[in-house]
């Protein structure tokens, strides 16, 4: 822990810099089982928000431990601080007015509680968006043959497998991803976003 660090507060107060770049700032937190479908809702959703000219930009768990987390594995501590991490990043992007999309496993409810709060607490949004598919839907999907491998024991604490995945119990946003499209998925999220005036 540092010490003698002394917060400096900018000149442009949260409001206003909302109303200066006509956008809010709010995290969609995609959780769910690897071969749910994060990513590929979360990529569509990018697009579509981009393209109705909302900033937006997408942290995927893949591509984060390629560079930031990459010194993090997949025990239960690393994926704690990959997640504190993500966390604070995200609400840097949020804070920034950026309508961030993470796509991580996010395995364990504590984990995504802390990030939660961490967002209220700077009175910023936070959505989750429980990504389910059942574990049989995913293991036949196996698109990078993670399953194969963690079933076959060349993968340890794989989730689902032998390690844990805490579903959601009261996520603002649930997709079946084994009963709808990616289109009505994004239908489905913008449709809350304006519903609740996000967008
Ligand atoms: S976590 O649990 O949130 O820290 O994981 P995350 O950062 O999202 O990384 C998940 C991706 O890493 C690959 N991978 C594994 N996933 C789960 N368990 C183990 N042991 C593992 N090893 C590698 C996998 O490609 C995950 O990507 P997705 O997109 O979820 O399939």
């Amino acid at each position: 822990m540092a010490t003698n660090i002394t917060f400096h507060p900018g000149s442009v107060a949260a409001s206003e810099r909302a109303q200066l770049l006509s956008q809010k700032g709010i995290t969609i937190w995609f959780t769910g089982l690897s071969a749910s479908g994060k990513s590929t809702v979360a990529c569509a959703l990018e697009q579509h928000l981009l393209h109705l000219h909302k900033f937006s930009y997408r942290l995927d768990g893949d591509n984060i431990r390629f560079g930031l987390n990459k010194d993090l594995g997949f025990d239960e501590a690393s994926r704690n601080e990959n997640i504190r991490r993500i966390g604070e990043v995200s609400k840097l992007f949020a804070d920034s007015c950026c309508i961030v999309l993470t796509a991580f496993i996010s395995p364990y409810r504590a984990d995504r509680a802390v990030a939660r709060q961490l967002h209220e607490q700077a009175g910023l949004a936070f959505i989750e968006v429980f990504v389910d598919a059942p574990l049989s839907v995913v293991e036949q999907r196996d698109p990078k043959g993670l399953y194969k491998k963690a079933r076959a024991g060349e993968i340890k604490d794989f989730t689902g497998i032998s390690a844990p995945y805490e579903a959601p119990e009261t996520p603002e946003i649930h997709i079946k991803t084994d009963q709808s499209d990616v289109t009505e998925s994004v239908r489905l999220i913008t449709e809350y976003l304006t519903t609740h005036s996000f967008i």
